[in-house]
This record gives C-alpha cells, sequence and structure tokens, in this order.
C-alpha cells in the first residue's frame, strides 16, 4: 500500500514520530490530545486516512480532464471524482468560440465564470480551449463575409477580450487548433483559409494578440494525430520555427491523443520525440483510449480490455514522464467518467475510452496511468 508524498508530509505535521521499538513497531503520537496510536502491520495508516493515492498527488506536473458544467452541477459522483483526481480543467465546448461569442456586440461568459470559479475552488488551473479553431466561428460570424481586414480586427478584438478577462485566471490557451490537414499543409476548410493570402502569418498574429492581453498565459498551438502523421507533424513544426523566426510567441504544442488500443506504440513515442525535439512545452491534451475499434455492437469490455488498456495508458504516461522535466505541460484526459464521452455520439455508443467507468469506479486504466507517474 502506498501513502502520497503529500499526505506523509501531511501526516509528519501532525503527528511526532517518537520512537522505533526493539521489534521496529513505529508509534505516533497525535499531536492535538497526545493519544499514542499504533498501527498494526496490516494497517499502518493512521485512523481516518485513505491509503489510495490519487494521479493530482502523484504527478508532479497537472493532470487535466475535460469537463462540462452541467455534469459538475447535476451529478455529484462527477465532481467528487473530478475534484479528487485531477489538478487541472478543459472545458469540453463551454470555451469555443461559438458559445462566449453570441453576437458581434455580445459575448455569453455564464458557463465559462463558473468553470473558473470551479478550478479555484478546488485547486485546479484551468486550461483554455480554444481561441481560435476554424470548427467552432459563430454562423453570425460566417454570415458576414468579413475581408481579412474586418476578418482580424474582429479576431483581435475577441482574443483580447477574453483573454484579458480571465487574465491570471486562465493560465494557459489553445490559441489555434486544427490548422493542418492530415498529410500535411493547410486544412482546406472554408472560413479561415480563403480570407487570408498567408494564414500562418495570421495565426502568428493571433498568438502575438494572446500574449498582449496577457504575457504570463502559456500559449499553445493543439492538432490531431500530430504523433502518428509525419506530414501533419512536419507542417506544425515548420510553423514554430517560423514564429520563433519572425518573432511571434508560441510556449507548446498540444497533441489531442484520441487515439485506439490498437495504435502502433512504436510510431507513437518516435513521433512523441520528434514532437519534444522542438524544446516546446508538450501537453498530451485530449487523451482517450478507444477499445471497440470495429464499432461492434457485440463489443464487451471484458477484464481482458481492460488490462491491455490499462498497458496503453501507463506506456503513454511513461513516454510522457521520459520528457526533460521542463517540457512537461500536462496530460488532459477528454472526458471523467466512460458515462459521458464525446465518442458514444462519434464513434459507437459502446465504447469506454476513459478512466473511470459510468458507475465511478476507477478503472485498470486509472491505475495504468497511476503506475506510469514517476
Ligand atoms: C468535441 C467535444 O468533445 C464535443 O462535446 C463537442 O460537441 C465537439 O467538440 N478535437 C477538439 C475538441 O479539439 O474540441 C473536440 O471536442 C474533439 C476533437
Amino acid at each position: 500500500m502506498m501513502i502520497s508524498k503529500i499526505k506523509i508530509l501531511a501526516l509528519l505535521s501532525v503527528f511526532a514520530l517518537t520512537s522505533c521499538s526493539n521489534n521496529d513497531e513505529v508509534v505516533f503520537i497525535d499531536g492535538d490530545d497526545g493519544e499514542v496510536i499504533t498501527p498494526t502491520p496490516t494497517d499502518p495508516v493512521p485512523p481516518g486516512e485513505t491509503t489510495a493515492e490519487t494521479l493530482r498527488e502523484k504527478a508532479a506536473w497537472k493532470v487535466g480532464a475535460a469537463v462540462t458544467v452541467g455534469h459538475i452541477r447535476d451529478d455529484a459522483q462527477y465532481d467528487k471524482a473530478l475534484s479528487e483526481n485531477f489538478s487541472q480543467l478543459t472545458a469540453e465546448y463551454e470555451m469555443k468560440m461559438n458559445r462566449i461569442w453570441t453576437s458581434s456586440s455580445t459575448y455569453n461568459w455564464t458557463e465559462t465564470d463558473a468553470l473558473v470559479q470551479y478550478a479555484e475552488d478546488n485547486d485546479m488551473e484551468v486550461h483554455g480551449h480554444t481561441l481560435v479553431w476554424y470548427n467552432s466561428f459563430p454562423d453570425w460570424f460566417k454570415n458576414a463575409n468579413y475581408d481579412s481586414t474586418a476578418f482580424e480586427n474582429n479576431i483581435k478584438r475577441y482574443i483580447t477580450d477574453v483573454v484579458t478577462r480571465y487574465k491570471g485566471r486562465i493560465k494557459s490557451w489553445d490559441v489555434a487548433n486544427e490548422v493542418f490537414a492530415d498529410g500535411g499543409g493547410n486544412r482546406q476548410e472554408g472560413t479561415i483559409l480563403p480570407v487570408f493570402n498567408d494564414p500562418i502569418a495570421f495565426y502568428g498574429r493571433c498568438f502575438q494578440y494572446a500574449r498582449d492581453a496577457d504575457p504570463d498565459a502559456i500559449l499553445f498551438y493543439n492538432d490531431y494525430s500530430v504523433v502518428l502523421d509525419s506530414g501533419k507533424r512536419a507542417a506544425m513544426k515548420s510553423m514554430a520555427t517560423r514564429f520563433k523566426n519572425e518573432g511571434y510567441p508560441i510556449d507548446g504544442l498540444g497533441d489531442q491523443f484520441h487515439y485506439r488500443e490498437a495504435t502502433s506504440k512504436e510510431t507513437i513515442k518516435s513521433g512523441f520525440e520528434d514532437m519534444v525535439s522542438t524544446g516546446l512545452l508538450m501537453h498530451i491534451s485530449e487523451l482517450d483510449i478507444r477499445m471497440n475499434t470495429n464499432q461492434s455492437d457485440s463489443y464487451t469490455f471484458t477484464d481482458a480490455e481492460a488490462t491491455k488498456q490499462a498497458a496503453t495508458y501507463k506506456f503513454i504516461v511513461e513516454m510522457f514522464e521520459a520528457i526533460p522535466d521542463n517540457q512537461k505541460f500536462a496530460i488532459t484526459t477528454w472526458g471523467v467518467t466512460d458515462k459521458y464521452t464525446w465518442l458514444t455520439g462519434w464513434w459507437h455508443p459502446k465504447e469506454y475510452p476513459l478512466l473511470f467507468d459510468a458507475e465511478y469506479n476507477k478503472k485498470k486504466a486509472y491505475e495504468g496511468f497511476l503506475d506510469g507517474i514517476k
């Protein structure tokens, strides 16, 4: 059984370790009333303490989860699992542009404010997701058909207003999300790409607008399949190099890590090492491990499947732990519980990708993650 480092320190401050007798029995004296407590060999933990170490206690970096305000409010078990085990949160959708920017002259801060407050009340940090993503522009903006100047002036105003509002409270932002196409080159989307002759320079200025609004905020580029797709990774790295050469700020890179159990671990590892070679902060930003690879209606998440999934989580966390300490930003799972995962809608109703099962039991995947932490 293990007690966390934090709990050991807490215990040491409450209990004075006074003597070790000949048979190595450890005796604690409770600092408050002098009562002698002698733990038995089978129960070495003083009364009231639990032996289970949590992810947030063990990791020297942030362990995040994507969350929604509604689940925090309506599901007490969700709130408990989240606050006890994670040290950072990302809004699953409440901080996307179409949620906040309700019209050209109005913002809806209600849900974002609530999430930031919740994080502070529970000693968690907030990772902002995401300022500029082609897929979350509000309809009113898209319908305005702005020219490049009006488009950028509006985006500059949005970034400035959002980042300024949460200055010092939202510690990090995904400034840009999913800029590149699978295989490399710019993503062929109809919102940003057609407006700018040089869209990468536009994104560089977006990073600068965020930096100007909160110089202390840590700024990320985020995308999916980065470690698997060498073409996309090369495009991302060359953007980071260009930003460096041209003076645009960027602090870190995120790979979403929506991977399958069967995804090649060798490929993940070598791709990740290539990301790490940039020297930037690393964020495994939307981790979930799909098990029902064939999208089969008869799939069963057996104990053997749970064991395989745990090994994959452990592998990913160990891989992250192996990089230089000063490049470790966070690992964020895209959700808390299999009860609510975007994959049951988007992938298959029988999907079990996260660390807690639908009844809020810690899965083997949780233990795998925990074991992977140094
Ligand atoms: C997804 C959320 O999980 C869904 O709830 C929402 O309806 C759509 O967006 N890449 C991203 C995330 O960067 O923002 C996406 O989140 C998942 C894929």
